[in-house]
């Protein structure tokens, strides 16, 4: 998290003891170790390592799709939010604030000027009832903005349009996998939430190309997996045990469904780049996440190859599509010593790894 924003975050809830609610999402990461834990402070994350690093802290932390519906009307003091990247994020959770506040709560929004806080404080305090302005700290903004004493919790004529956030939904666009065409489930919160990425294509394209030269693979795991594409394009793979996993609470509930609905089998586990997975596979499919939060962070890259080392069996293969201009070659070779680029099309390339 940018420093300014962290500390402005941070300062607030150090110096707090009221019920309070933080939204900590994928710009979190790491900050949970600065505040010290308290029983009227509950942490909520979509993400696996956010939620992980927070219980080992001792605080009480929960992980989910942002799903509030435990939390009872107008029952806070106060809720910690940094804005999210996703617009339907944001009104979600802003939503969910006029709800759960308690009349007089206030909801601390913190960000730079670039996420859009400015915005996002504007059309925030017209819903909670009280007009208040974000204030400039260097290149951060944080604004307090109060639930009005008149805002209750069940007039519903003012809510930000969330694209019904918490549902998932039949993606209109169909999927093709060998011929066939897939219908899919998705929803607002991960990675291309409604469209198929085109490096994750060509990465399915070209695992079809190697395995119909040799063999299909026995045991294949799908490394964050999002809602479970390159899973679903496996359909037809004769004798395939699957595994797929993901940080991202979206993408997790958005995979089950796909998997169901597809009638695969498939072992799919809440992780931090399959960290907790003990089994080996014939073949890994990954595209691994170029951005945190707002920043770009190589040590994640790092975190996936090295994980993708121990789950690739002595004889297996794993498959990595990223942007071109990654040096993927250059940071696997820590890790597998057959490195072979298998395509490259000016925009994604390929990468076959192999111990
Ligand atoms: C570029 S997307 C690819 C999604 C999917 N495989 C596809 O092809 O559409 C990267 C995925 O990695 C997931 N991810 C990010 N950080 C992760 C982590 N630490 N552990 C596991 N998955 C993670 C993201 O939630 C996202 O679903």
């Amino acid at each position: 998290m940018n420093d300014s924003v962290s500390s402005l975050l941070l300062n607030f809830l150090q110096n707090n003891d009221e019920q309070t609610l933080w939204i900590a999402d994928e710009n979190a990461l790491g900050t949970a170790a600065t505040v010290s834990p308290r029983p009227s402070l509950v942490i909520v994350s979509n993400r696996f390592d956010i939620y992980t690093q927070a219980i080992e802290q001792g605080h009480n932390a929960q992980f989910s799709d942002y799903d509030f519906s435990a939390i009872e009307d107008e029952s806070l003091d106060a809720i910690a939010y940094r804005v999210s990247k996703e617009r339907a994020v944001v009104h979600h959770v802003a939503n969910e604030a006029r709800r759960t506040l308690k009349p007089g709560g206030i909801l601390r929004l913190v960000g730079e000027k670039y996420d859009g806080i400015k915005g996002y404080t504007d059309k925030i305090s017209k819903l909670l009832g009280v007009k208040s302005p974000a204030k400039k700290y260097g290149n951060s903004y944080v604004a307090e903005l109060k639930k009005s004493e008149q805002t209750r919790a069940d007039t519903s004529d003012k809510v930000l349009d969330d694209k019904q956030y918490a549902e998932l939904r039949q993606i209109d666009q169909l999927i093709s996998n060998q011929g066939s065409e897939l219908a899919w489930w998705s929803k607002p919160g991960q990675f291309g939430w409604n469209k198929t990425d085109q490096g994750s294509a060509l990465l399915i394209q070209q695992a079809e190309v190697l395995f119909a030269q040799t063999r299909y693979p026995s045991r294949v795991m799908d490394l964050g997996c999002g809602y479970g594409y390159l899973t679903l394009m496996t359909t037809d793979w004769p004798h395939t045990l699957r595994f797929a996993t993901d940080n991202n609470a979206a993408a997790i509930a958005s995979a089950k469904r796909n998997f169901e609905a597809a009638g695969l089998n498939v072992t799919l586990v809440a992780d931090d780049c399959g960290s907790s997975i003990q089994e080996e596979f014939d073949c890994l499919l990954c595209n691994p996440p170029f951005h945190q939060g707002f920043a770009h962070d190589s040590s994640l890259t790092q975190k996936f190859l090295a994980n993708a080392a121990r789950l690739t069996a002595t004889q297996g293969v794993a498959l990595f599509v990223v942007n071109q201009f990654i040096p993927l070659e250059k940071m696997a070779a820590k890790y597998f010593r057959n490195i072979d680029k298998l395509v490259d099309d000016g925009h994604f390339k390929v990468v076959a790894l192999k111990h």
